[in-house]
């Protein structure tokens, strides 16, 4: 498949309308020995195709221990990067290159090595939601279900950047007390939320929940029961006895959340406008067609240069070790 192809960030190619798209791409996934590895954010159909959905710790160790030969990563350039760096003798496919992130887009490497070069005796903790030029600038990496615990573990009086999310970052210095200095960076998607539309909500359904992820801004977090990482909202919204939840994370946990609760409701928090903002734009890129295309013709393919994977492999196998020391 020439690279015309591909102009447009991802495979263009007609497909057969007549194909059940769920039987053929099981039927390649087992001709090419791969693996889809699908984010809670991804559209349905995908999530149900997908051989593993999680949030972006479990998507990562996923990746590190696959025995497949091809890994195809459902979700943003950034995890697709985290997959390759992790195995980089494998092919790693992402259904659409345009699959970006706003946090991740936030921290340019120039500007972050600028930023830290003014902390020098600062240990530099960041999101996984970065690109591989910020991971080979930091010392540890962390997601939203091991920041916390990451941080925590080390020596009380180490000083720290944390980047990129500032709202993660406020609520994890604030959590911990620790000495925190935060690159301003912040996510589209979690940074829509209306907190007036949410209490209005809350006092329509006072038996529901607030349920919220840590990329929200803190005034959305002050009225949470309960803030954690997607897998967190959804292990939380299994055990509660509540049986209405106001979801403040992107509407495609939903599906999941649903899958697993029939008998619950879960009400998305509203947006500071009339659109469908908390859709994650980059996630939705990916369907079902680009995948079956990706996965067909093995491409679009990630590619980083040797000396790049060297160097932001440091920090995510530091966070791998230590999630597994924290039994996560
Ligand atoms: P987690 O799934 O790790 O909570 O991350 C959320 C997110 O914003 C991914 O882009
Ligand atoms: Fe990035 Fe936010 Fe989309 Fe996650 S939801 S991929 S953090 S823009």
């Amino acid at each position: 498949m020439g690279d015309d192809f591909l102009s447009k960030g991802f495979l263009d190619v007609p497909i057969d309308l007549s194909l059940d798209l769920f039987q053929e791409i099981n039927k390649l996934k087992k001709e090419k020995n791969a693996v889809i590895l699908a984010h809670y954010y991804q559209e349905a159909d995908i999530q149900d195709i997908a051989d593993f959905i999680g949030d972006s710790l479990a998507l990562s160790q996923q990746a590190a221990k696959t025995n497949a030969d091809i890994i195809v990563f459902a979700g943003v350039h950034f995890m697709a990067e985290t997959a390759k760096i992790l195995c980089p003798d494998k092919k790693v496919l992402l259904p659409d290159l345009n699959a970006g992130c706003s946090l991740a887009d936030s921290c340019p490497a120039d500007k972050f090595a600028e930023f830290k070069s003014k902390h020098p005796d600062h240990l530099v903790i960041s999101y996984i939601n970065c690109s591989a030029e910020i991971k080979a600038l930091t010392d540890i990496i962390c997601t939203s279900s091991n920041a916390e615990k990451i941080v925590e573990s080390l020596p009380k009086d180490q000083k720290i950047i944390f980047a990129p999310d500032k709202n993660l970052g406020a609520y994890i210095r604030k959590k911990t007390r620790r000495d925190m200095v935060l690159w301003d960076g912040s996510c589209m998607v979690h940074e829509i939320f209306s907190l007036e539309k949410i209490i209005k909500l809350k006092n329509q359904h006072p038996d529901a929940k607030v349920i919220a992820h840590p990329e929200c801004e803190a005034a959305v977090l002050e009225v949470a029961d309960y803030i954690g990482s997607t897998s967190g909202l959804l292990t939380y919204a299994s055990k509660s006895g509540a049986k209405k939840f106001i979801v403040a994370t992107e509407t495609g946990i939903l599906h999941q959340m649903q899958k697993n609760c029939p008998d619950k409701l879960f009400i998305p928090a509203p947006p500071n406008n009339s659109c469908a903002c908390n859709d994650c734009p980059h996630m939705k890129l990916n369907t079902l067609e680009k995948l079956y295309n990706c996965l067909k013709f093995e491409q679009p393919e990630i590619n980083l240069s040797d000396d790049l994977i060297l160097r932001a492999k440091k920090p995510i196998i530091k966070m791998l070790v230590l999630s597994a020391q924290f039994g996560l």
